[in-house]
């Protein structure tokens, strides 16, 4: 409109573009406060090894704030005190310089100076010794994030990534060159105030493992195993997230840290290390447990109910479970270990919640029995997973649709699922 525009660049307009633009800024930054209690949080740590990474930190960024005001400031004032001026305002200025120092034409430079000896020695000195001392702080944090205190017989931990979620085999005697005790998935169950030495490694492509709240970062690299340690202060769920792009669902490939008491911690493992019990006929699930056999067994175990042979699996995914060091009758080598799927508050990578209560409200062991199931989310993925997450069944990567089940089927196989806690 004309009133507008003759208000100029600044106009009304633009005024109130701006005003929705912050406000709709400001929403977006409330709304991402609240999106998950227990967020991807670097600076707030929860035990010792983040601890250490803070503690170099937050001294470094105090630094490195120092260093960008003393130059940037540096920038600013010379290019405010030595600008071109237009020669009028520069000759009056300095009526008494003749020649006009302060003014230079297109073809003309400034008087050219070659090299401050005293001034390059200082911003050549100050940064190398700056940096000296940083790198052997940070050297001496590094050697500490991979000390290992836990005892030779202490629990150690699997971690394999694969698209796109996490695996976790448990050693409860240490020994990561027999078969696992344990095998789950997305939740990496823990007693609190203990270390927990891991063992990375992938299935396919490379990932990273990162509960930024407890550690740093490690790649899961295919064919190689790279020791990591994590330990938490305190009881509680601490998110972690894959930070290696590794294809199509890498956002989607989350998954949680459970912390848990020792006392309840105890009591996990002895849940998770009884296999499941083959139901009857005309035992509540055992509709659900046939249509379990029929379709989901060649990917997924369920300790004591079926068994997996390697070598039947399909193409591609024969590929991917001979990948792993690790095979055992625990790991189909392509999908979760569902013996106790209902104890777990998650699924699909963590992306779903399994339980309709935020599943932190109740206890964590008390969850499969307590919680209101997430019934739609779960019976979407069981129809069809990949419409829920993109994936790749056809590859190997990723769960496959079953547009063959009726609903009847699909109710028996989550009322199934239910009896695995
Ligand atoms: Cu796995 Cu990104």
């Amino acid at each position: 409109m004309m009133g507008n525009q003759a208000g100029g660049r600044f106009g009304p307009n633009l005024w109130r573009r701006l005003r929705a633009a912050l406000i709709a800024l400001a929403v977006a930054f409330a709304l991402a406060a609240c999106a998950d209690e227990h967020p991807l949080d670097t600076l707030t740590e929860a035990g010792p090894d983040a601890q250490e990474i803070n503690d170099l930190f937050f001294p470094v960024l105090g630094v490195a704030i120092i260093v960008f005001f003393l130059v940037q400031g540096a920038i600013i004032y010379l290019a405010v005190r030595y600008r071109a001026r237009r020669r009028a305002a520069a000759t009056a200025a300095h009526s008494d310089d003749a020649d006009g120092d302060d003014y230079y034409g297109d073809d003309e430079y400034p008087e050219q100076v070659h090299g401050n000896l005293r001034l390059e020695l200082a911003w050549t000195i100050i940064p190398t010794i700056l940096l000296a001392v940083i790198s052997v702080f940070t050297l001496i944090s590094l050697v500490d994030l991979n000390e290992v205190s836990a005892a030779e017989d202490d629990l150690r931990v699997t971690v394999v990534g694969q698209q796109w979620w996490w695996e976790f085999q448990y050693h409860l005697d240490g020994d990561t060159s027999t078969p696992p005790d344990i095998v789950t998935a997305n939740e990496l169950v823990m007693p609190v105030r203990q270390q927990v030495p891991l063992e990375i490694t992938s299935r396919d492509v490379i990932h990273s493992f990162w509960i930024p709240r407890l550690n740093g970062k490690k790649d899961a690299v295919p064919g190689r195993t790279h020791p990591w340690v994590i330990e938490a202060d305190e009881p509680g769920r601490y998110m972690g997230q894959c930070t290696e792009f590794c294809g199509l669902s890498h956002a989607y490939m989350r998954m949680y840290a459970v912390v848990l008491e020792p006392a309840e911690w105890n009591q996990w493992v002895q849940a998770q290390l009884v296999d499941a019990a083959p139901l009857a006929p005309g035992e509540p699930g055992y509709e659900g447990q046939e249509v379990f056999l029929a379709n989901c067994a060649n990917c997924h175990v369920v300790n004591g109910v079926s068994d997996v042979n390697l070598d039947d699996l399909p193409d591609g995914m024969g590929d991917y479970a001979g990948a792993n060091a690790i095979t055992s009758a625990l790991v189909s080598g392509a999908a979760p270990n569902l013996t106790h799927v209902a104890s777990r508050t998650t699924f699909a990578g963590s992306i779903f919640d399994l339980y309709e209560d935020r599943a932190e409200r109740i206890p964590y062991l008390e969850v499969a029995e307590r919680g209101e199931l997430n019934r739609g989310d779960l019976e979407a993925w069981i129809r069809n997973a990949p419409e829920q997450k993109a994936n790749d069944p056809d590859g190997g990567r990723g769960m496959t649709a079953f547009p063959g089940l009726t609903d009847g089927e699909i109710d028996a196989l989550v009322e199934y699922l239910t009896t695995l806690r």
